[in-house]
């Protein structure tokens, strides 16, 4: 093996450079060069300097990161080097956030006051059922959510002091605690029903059921196996590394605002069809499919760019998404207790074409954590507007990772990308009266 470096000639000039290259903790995953050390690259003195243009960051790494590692070609996946397979079938979510947050899992005494100190917290303010009370009664559960944990800020306004640990430490369990609660109660608003308040003594998931669908009985009894099922779920989609909204996170995060306005950003961010929104469009799109032999029909109109396929594809896993190996899983467990989901049937159809089909072959193009998660939800009596609440739940443990580790990264800043400017050169100033339609640029 020769050097660590990349030598550069620059043909404008005929200059030679040499840029060093550095690597993470596998060196075949995370090469790199410094965007920074080709700004030297000028064709002369007055020149800014080369830089590299990547669109949609599908080559830049943003981060030094220590949390997740991801292998989209080998379809692997590990939170601080657990196998997601492992913490899915041994860990519970709580035990998760606490592993993303600190590094390591914790003792049993660490989790017991962990989630003691988590579990204390679930209650919101009162005021903010009337909050709630305000948003119209077909209000989306994921625009409530994101408004009423953007307004938490106005509830904790130390939170605003990033750099003190003790004050950051109290908005992530806050934060942790608060989400399933303001969850339940956008869900319950647009049902019409009164809220539910926290049972402290049921498990995280438990006590989020117990806030959901709690009627008339005194002491709501969770079903073990969904109790379960929705840990699960939470710890496959606690984090996934530099995603659309985790990448929001951070970037909202380096002008230091308080995590509430962050963790609203991020939120945001993962409402999107092509990010957290895309279990709701899949439930979407297998309703409209309708039945399975309408399948070979509707995968035509996707080959012919008409519509996607939701659920599939991956801008990281070119293999199976190994979340969705472990979501059909749960999906069979969950079945048995409700009863299998009428669109299971059109679901199995739609991936058993796909995988054969050229067209998403080729494409590398298989399910992706969202293509079974939709069909348990539904099952579970969730309506498809929660589907994406049910997803920032248990990314709120990530989001605040991320925010921990790049508040501690001496080398981040504010975030700011630059730009390769196309727009017109200067020009004079045309008055009103003088000026004539022109063609668009
Ligand atoms: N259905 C049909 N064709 C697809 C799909 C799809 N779901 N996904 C990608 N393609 C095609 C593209 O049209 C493109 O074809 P082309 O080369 O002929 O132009 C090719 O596959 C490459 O796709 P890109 O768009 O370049 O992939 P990118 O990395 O930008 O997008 C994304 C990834 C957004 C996830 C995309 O696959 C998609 O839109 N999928 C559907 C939405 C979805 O399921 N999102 C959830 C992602 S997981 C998550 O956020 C939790």
């Amino acid at each position: 093996m020769g050097k660590d470096t990349l030598t550069i000639i620059d043909n404008r000039t005929g200059r030679t450079y040499e840029v060093p290259i550095f690597y993470g903790t596998y060196p075949k995953y995370g090469a790199a060069i410094r965007a920074t050390d080709l700004r030297q690259i000028k064709v002369d003195e007055d020149d800014f300097g080369l830089m590299s243009y990547d669109p949609a960051f599908l080559n830049t790494a943003s981060t030094r990161s220590r949390i997740t590692f991801i292998d989209g070609e080998r379809g692997i996946l590990r939170y601080r080097g657990y196998p997601i397979e492992v913490l899915a079938e041994r860990s519970t979510y709580l035990e998760v956030a606490y592993l993303l947050l600190h590094g390591e899992l914790p003792t049993r005494s660490q989790l017991e006051s962990w989630t003691h100190e988590i579990m204390h917290h679930t209650f919101i303010h009162e005021s903010i059922k009337k909050f709630l009370d305000g948003f119209h009664y077909d209000a989306h559960p994921m625009g409530m959510l994101i408004g009423t944990v953007g307004a938490l800020s106005t509830f904790y306004p130390e939170a605003k002091h990033i750099h003190d640990p003790a004050v950051r430490r109290r908005q992530i369990v806050r934060l942790i605690a608060k989400m399933p609660t303001i969850a339940a109660f956008a869900y319950r608003h647009s049902r019409g029903l009164p809220y539910v308040y926290p049972d402290n003594e049921l498990s995280y998931t438990g006590n989020f059921l117990n806030m959901l669908f709690k009627t008339t009985e005194l002491k709501y009894k969770p079903n073990p196996v969904l109790e379960r099922a929705l840990d699960v779920l939470f710890i496959l989609h606690a984090d996934h590394e530099q995603n659309c909204s985790t990448n929001v996170m951070r970037s909202i995060g380096s002008s230091h605002v308080d995590p509430y306005s962050a963790v609203a950003g991020a939120a945001a961010a993962l409402y999107g069809p092509l990010h957290g929104g895309a279990n709701e469009q899949v439930l979407r799109m297998l309703q409209e499919i309708g039945s399975k032999d309408r399948v070979p029909a509707y995968i035509r109109r996707v080959k012919a760019g008409e519509v996607l396929l939701m659920g599939f594809g991956h801008r990281v896993y070119k293999n199976y998404d190994p979340r969705a190996k472990i979501i059909k899983q749960v999906a069979y467990e969950v079945f048995e207790v409700t009863g299998t989901n009428p669109l299971l049937e059109i679901a199995l159809e739609l991936e058993r074409i796909a995988l054969e089909d050229e067209y998403f072959v080729t494409r590398r193009l298989y399910p992706n954590v969202d293509f079974y998660s939709g069909l348990i939800y539904q099952a579970m009596g969730f309506p498809v507007e929660m589907f994406p609440v049910l997803f920032a739940i248990p990314r709120t443990s990530g989001w605040l990772a991320h925010w921990e580790e790049m508040l501690q990264d001496p080398e981040q800043k504010i975030s700011r990308p630059r730009q390769i400017y196309d727009g017109p050169d200067v020009r004079d100033y045309v008055p009103l009266e003088e000026r004539e339609v022109r063609a668009p640029a």
